[in-house]
């Protein structure tokens, strides 16, 4: 069932292909990619999930740039090194989205941080790259989440105001070939109860 109204697919039950616990598992870094475009109202559906990702007392604060344009695309790649897995995706990818935020306004009150941890920028950032990820994950694109780059690069070749700064990148296109799924942690190796470090909950 669509509902352009909400400016996303809505899909009735017996239309829903993917579960959630199946794209969170299934969604892979890709690093290959077709030219193909990405249509417009894909793009927006991806957008769209950003829009709706949570964040700090519903600060939102996440911008995204879309590049499309080879020239910037070439220009943005420059920021990587040499060795980043994810070097050719910049420009092969018929787009590039660079995840930005607007700092001093997630984890702050009247100016000041409400936490140790100070600016959640970086949180709700991240939320947000994970909603974009898997949106596009089943829509059928690929991404892969790049942080390793000179940010400051980057924040001049975009032009982004002082008050705001680049945190990630990722390409968006259709996959030209499948991730490899690296191995990750058992439950049991991460997951401690009641108190840090009780590893069996018995
Ligand atoms: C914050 C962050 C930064 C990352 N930076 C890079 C990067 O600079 N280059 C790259 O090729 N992959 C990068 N990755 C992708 C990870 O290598 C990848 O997510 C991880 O190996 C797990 O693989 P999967 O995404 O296919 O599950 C990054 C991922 C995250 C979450």
């Amino acid at each position: 069932m669509d509902r352009p109204e909400y400016g996303i697919i809505i899909k009735a039950k017996e239309e829903i292909d993917m579960d959630l616990i199946e794209a969170i598992k299934g969604r892979r870094s890709i690093r290959k990619y077709k030219p193909d475009p990405v249509p417009e109202e894909v793009l927006k559906t991806i957008l769209e999930a950003v829009r709706w990702s949570p964040s700090w007392a519903n600060t939102q604060c996440w911008e995204v740039a879309v590049v499309k344009d080879q020239n910037v695309k070439s220009e943005l790649a420059t920021v990587l090194s040499k060795g980043n897995p994810a070097l050719s995706s910049m420009t092969d990818a018929p787009v590039v989205l660079v995840l930005c935020g607007r700092k001093g306004v997630s984890g702050f009150y009247k100016g000041q941080a409400s936490t140790v941890k100070g600016d959640w920028l970086m949180f709700d950032t991240g939320i947000a790259m994970q909603s974009l990820c898997l949106a596009a994950h089943e829509l059928g694109l690929g991404t892969v989440i790049v942080g390793l780059f000179d940010h400051k690069k980057a924040e001049e070749i975009l032009g982004v105001p002082q008050d705001r700064e680049v945190v990630a990148i990722t390409p968006l296109g259709y996959p030209a070939a499948e991730g490899v799924a690296p191995k990750r942690k058992e439950i049991s190796e991460f997951v401690f109860y009641e108190r840090y470090g009780k590893l069996n909950n018995q």
